[in-house]
């Protein structure tokens, strides 16, 4: 068994990492040297980096890349995305291409709200906590003005506090339900600041001296990340018949099947799962590049999938009056100012390729990623399977797995462009190629 280490946190970086060599790697140092191969050259950008995180001994690349002619709102954008899945980029650049010349993408801000709650329980008079709680109200506002005064300024701040019973969950369970605008930024941060003044203050006003009997006992305040009313909208529409011939079938039939796939997802939890997941290959992979929270922003969407009591669709279909119309009712929370986005360089680009969006406009970003993907998702599904697409991309993978040389590659290419892709036709295919070699002398 390993032996536990105290104070690692402590060690210098390289300290560390001679403490995982020698630990984990019987201190190869070839694995050391490799850690090392990936630090950035320029000493102030690595200090950066470490800086993101802690314990940090190395960086761990990811691809970057962007889904180019993205016509949304009328105007063109390439989306910058950061994914390791293979087809992802290529799929969300086919579902750009193929809605390009039919009108393109359409978005639409629903709401903007954001909530923070702190959890408290109060065994004092609840009646009177319940029938003060206007004045308490205005006094939490005005006592926590000196921190919303610069986001009050933008436009934005604490739009209510509401009191929520929740005694019929957990005896003298009590919220304060704060809603806020935060403008460009996530509001994290920002949110917590005020949820943590905000319970201080209800201590000094609800207590015993002040008539209410007790104290509350704040168990925590919080940000939420679930925003149902943080919501954007993206959608597609067109004419079926403007739909064309896809894959091979024809545009009233492909029409029927997508809507019927999108309906197995709307009412089959297990489809729905799939479905999303896909989904969010592209709303990740954007959040990832604009240096967002993608665990937030995950969690949000499956909760609001699960709303109605079983885990559903985040797209929707319907044909009406000859017409397609494909869309997506997405929440999510987003920044564009703050956490990383000033940092790191690659979210600056990021930001900068998409014309430097404010947070709603990030928000419609994320929304077109996530249709765009489900959409060449669902319209392989439907049509000659995923398998055809996602493995003829997956199959640099394979071959990089299985040592191929850049020849090697090149033929496979080749090979594979009428053949099924899998692990084992291409381990057949390599092995076939190298014995003619060996038997060629080559
Ligand atoms: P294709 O028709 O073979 O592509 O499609 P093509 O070679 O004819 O190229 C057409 C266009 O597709 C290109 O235009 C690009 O826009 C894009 P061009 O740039 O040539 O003007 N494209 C590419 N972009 C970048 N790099 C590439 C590339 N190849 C094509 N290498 C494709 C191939 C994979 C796009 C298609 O088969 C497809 O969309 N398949 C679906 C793949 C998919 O959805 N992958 C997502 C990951 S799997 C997933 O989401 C999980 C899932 O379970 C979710 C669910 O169940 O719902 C499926």
């Amino acid at each position: 068994m390993k032996k536990e280490i105290k104070g690692y946190s402590k060690l210098s970086k390289m300290q560390k990492i001679d403490w995982l060599t020698d630990n984990y790697f019987n201190g190869n140092q070839e694995v050391k040297a490799e850690l090392i191969s990936f630090w950035h050259e320029d000493l102030t950008v690595q200090n950066r980096f470490d800086e993101f995180s802690e314990n940090t001994l190395t960086n761990f690349y990811m691809p970057f890349g962007i889904a180019p002619n993205f016509l949304i709102d009328d105007e063109m954008y390439c989306i910058p995305m950061v994914i390791e899945e293979s087809s992802v980029v290529a799929a969300m650049s086919k579902s750009a291409k193929f809605w390009l010349d039919k009108g393109g993408f359409h978005t639409a801000i629903i709401d903007t709200k954001k909530i923070g709650q702190v959890h408290f329980i109060f065994s004092g008079d609840h009646l009177k906590l319940q029938e003060h709680f206007s004045s308490i109200k205005a006094q939490l506002l005005e006592g926590g003005k000196y921190l919303t005064v610069n986001m009050d300024a933008r436009g934005g701040g604490v739009t209510d506090i509401e009191l929520i019973d929740m005694t019929a969950h957990e005896p003298d369970y009590f919220q304060l339900k704060v809603s806020f605008e935060t403008c460009d930024s996530m509001g994290a941060n920002f949110i917590n600041t005020v949820l943590e003044e905000y319970a201080n203050s209800l201590k000094e006003l609800v207590n015993a001296d002040t008539g209410f009997g007790d104290t509350p006992l704040i168990i925590m305040s919080i940000v939420s990340n679930y925003t149902p009313d943080c919501m954007v909208r993206a959608w597609v529409t067109c004419k079926i018949e403007d739909l064309g011939e896809v894959n091979g079938v024809p545009a009233e039939i492909f029409a029927k099947k997508f809507k019927t796939a999108v309906r197995i997802a709307e009412v089959d939890p297990h489809r729905a799962t799939t479905h999303n997941k896909g989904i969010y290959n592209g709303i990740d992979a954007v959040i990832i590049a604009t240096g967002n929270d993608f665990r937030a922003v995950e969690a949000c969407g499956h909760t609001y999938a699960a709303r109605n009591g079983r885990y559903s669709s985040l797209t929707h279909c319907s044909l009406e009056d000859g017409m397609f119309k494909f869309w997506i009712d997405l929440p999510l929370a987003v920044g564009t100012v703050g956490g990383l986005t000033q940092l790191h360089p690659l979210v600056k680009r990021s930001l900068q390729i998409l014309g430097n969006p404010d947070a709603q406009q990030l928000m419609k970003f994320c929304a077109v990623a996530g249709l765009a993907q489900n959409f060449a998702a669902l319209r392989a599904l439907t049509t000659v399977g995923i398998q055809q697409g996602h493995m003829k991309m997956h199959l640099l993978n394979i071959l990089n797995h299985l040592n191929a040389s850049e020849e090697e590659k090149t033929f496979a290419l080749t090979y594979f462009k009428d053949k099924v892709v899998s692990f084992t036709t291409t381990r057949v295919m390599l092995e076939q190629l190298r014995s003619a070699k060996v038997k060629d002398g080559r």
